[in-house]
């Protein structure tokens, strides 16, 4: 979903200044956090939701269901309300080698060149690629 919030500091919540002319004075909805940014090779479970402004890491896993409140690292598994870390996918050390890979970035042709590599769990050989 997008940065914003409703202003929750008066007695409506509702954001009247986007809504009629003439109602600006209500002032606009506060409490922006930011983008809301999904990294490369995300998957997200059926029904996921991510709150305004959370950052979801590259290569990460997201349940079906889940309630996504805080930002997830790189390559975790997390589900629930709120979400919390089911497990990770690799050791860290794996996840930072699997960062500097980054074969989100790779050429489409070298992408389907390696796409059976790229499916399987051979790092190493991913790497040499
Ligand atoms: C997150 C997911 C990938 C984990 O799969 P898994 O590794 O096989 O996990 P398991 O089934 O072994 O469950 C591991 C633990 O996580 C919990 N868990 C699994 N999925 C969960 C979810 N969506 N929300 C909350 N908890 C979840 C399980 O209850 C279990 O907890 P426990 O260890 O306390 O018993 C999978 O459960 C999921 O949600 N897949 C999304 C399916 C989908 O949306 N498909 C649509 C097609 S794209």
């Amino acid at each position: 979903m997008n940065g914003a919030n409703h202003r929750m500091d008066g007695v409506s919540t509702y954001p009247f200044a986007i809504f009629q002319p003439g109602w600006e004075q209500a002032g606009l909805p506060t409490g922006h956090r930011g983008d809301t940014v999904v990294g490369n090779d995300v998957w997200l479970g059926y029904g996921a939701i991510i709150l305004p402004g959370r950052h979801i890491g590259h290569g990460a896993v997201v349940g079906a269901g889940s309630v996504v409140t805080r930002d997830v690292p790189p390559y975790a598994i997390v589900g629930g309300n709120p979400a919390r870390c089911i497990r990770q996918r690799y050791p860290e050390a794996v996840v930072l080698r699997l960062l500097a890979l980054a074969w989100w970035d790779w050429p489409i042709e070298k992408i389907s060149r390696n796409v059976a590599l790229l499916a399987a769990g051979d790092i190493d050989a991913l790497e040499r690629a």
